[in-house]
């Protein structure tokens, strides 16, 4: 076999978890000792999809070898595909769409749009929020950790997510841009909005003449049983950031507003070398054209009551959890400390890959197709570890 080694150290931005992935099939991964995973992590939820779904890698290999690179200054039968197939799955209110590669560059882009729009500065955000880690997403990003020596902007204000509409009435300064959200934040510990809450801030930005963005880049395009997450609620926003599982897990991301407002990104205020490349445009078209034909909210719907049905069955009357909750394929287990140890006990001893949400939330973003036995494996491994390292 060729060597791999090389002079040059990787720096990781995440700890290592110990593992060489190597191939991946639906809702399973496995590892360079031949050991196979259910994927819960899924690539930080891109593979919502599942890994090496056929119309994806059909896609996407037919394209890289027609053209894989085009301006967006120019078309392509692509780029065109992935409007149409997009549009298909994309909400009723939007009427303009830009593609970008990353989640945090679509919050970038929504953000700068809302700038330019309103002519104002300040952002409201929300305590929790994840929003990206470069630089005006971060500015909106919650955790202190992510923003400790950077110098973030300084016109965001945190207010609390959640909380009573009587608490957020006449709380938005007048001079908003806009207000930022997760219908259902992730990173932050697996928490839906309620619907009262995104209706008080769609009467607060219509009052001061704010701009509203849901970031449904982790919540969107299928996995919480909607769409996109605030249509579970009817409350419309302004603008609307998506990204991580559009392309199928390939990067590409995508902003969606309503008329005039994303139109000021145009005539160079923006733009991405990758943006809109034929490649990760194809890679949308089969996202999307398979996220329609296999109903994919209905999936999401159906797998996700039936993961947290079996996660409560497992894990009630254990004084370790504190609740478990979620909306469709997003779940979490409130634990009472950190779930360091139970992710790496579920990864070693059980064969279950989970991801950490907020201080004490094992999150679980599996792909579309888990079945009733690989909910009864997530459930079981979650019990099991508890069980051994905090008793039952
Ligand atoms: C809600 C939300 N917004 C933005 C981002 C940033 O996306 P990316 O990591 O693709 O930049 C994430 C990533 O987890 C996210 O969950």
């Amino acid at each position: 076999m060729e060597t791999t080694e090389s002079p040059l150290k990787l720096v990781r931005f995440y700890g290592f978890r110990g593992l060489k992935l190597v191939k991946g099939s639906g809702q399973y991964v496995w590892d360079s000792a031949g050991r196979k995973y259910l994927d819960c992590h899924a690539g930080h939820g891109a593979a919502l999809l599942g890994h090496a779904n056929p119309d994806v890698a059909e896609a996407v290999a037919r394209q890289v070898s027609e053209l894989v690179a085009a301006s967006s200054g120019f078309t392509t039968p692509a780029l065109e595909e992935a409007l149409h197939w997009f549009s298909k799955v994309a909400p009723g209110w939007a009427r303009e769409i830009v593609f970008l590669n990353t989640g945090t560059e679509a919050v970038e882009a929504a953000l700068k749009a809302a700038w330019l729009y309103t002519g104002r500065r300040r952002i409201v955000a929300f305590r929790g929020s994840f929003h990206g880690r470069t630089l005006a997403s971060l500015s909106a990003t919650w955790n202190p950790k992510y923003r400790k020596g950077i110098p973030v902007l300084g016109e965001v204000e945190f207010l609390r997510f959640n909380s009573d509409p009587a608490e957020i009435a006449g709380k938005v300064p007048s001079d908003t841009a806009a207000i930022i959200v997760e219908p259902v934040q992730g990173e932050g510990g697996v928490e839906p909005a309620s619907r009262e809450f995104l209706k008080a801030l769609r009467e607060e930005a219509d009052r001061v003449g704010a701009l509203l963005v849901f970031d449904e880049v982790q919540a969107g395009f299928g996995r919480t049983g909607e769409w996109w997450s605030h249509q579970h609620h009817g409350v419309e926003p302004d603008i609307m950031t998506a990204g991580k599982s559009i392309a199928g897990g390939l990067p590409a991301s995508a902003v969606l507003s309503r008329e005039g407002i994303l139109e000021k990104l145009s005539g160079g205020m923006h733009g991405s070398t990758h943006a809109g490349n034929p490649v990760s445009m194809a890679a949308v078209t089969a996202a999307s054209r398979h996220a329609v034909k296999v109903d994919l909210p209905e999936r999401a719907r159906e797998a996700g009551g039936e993961m947290l049905r079996m996660l409560g069955e497992a894990l009630d009357g254990l004084r370790a959890v504190r609740r478990v909750k979620g909306l469709g394929l997003m779940l979490g287990v409130e634990l009472r400390f950190d779930p360091g140890r139970i992710i790496r006990c579920m990864q070693e001893e059980a064969s279950v890959l989970a991801l950490k949400a907020g201080a004490t939330t094992v999150r679980l973003l599996p792909p579309y197709m888990v079945d009733g036995g690989d909910a009864r494996w997530a459930a079981d491994a979650v019990r099991s570890c508890i069980c051994r390292g905090y008793g039952c």
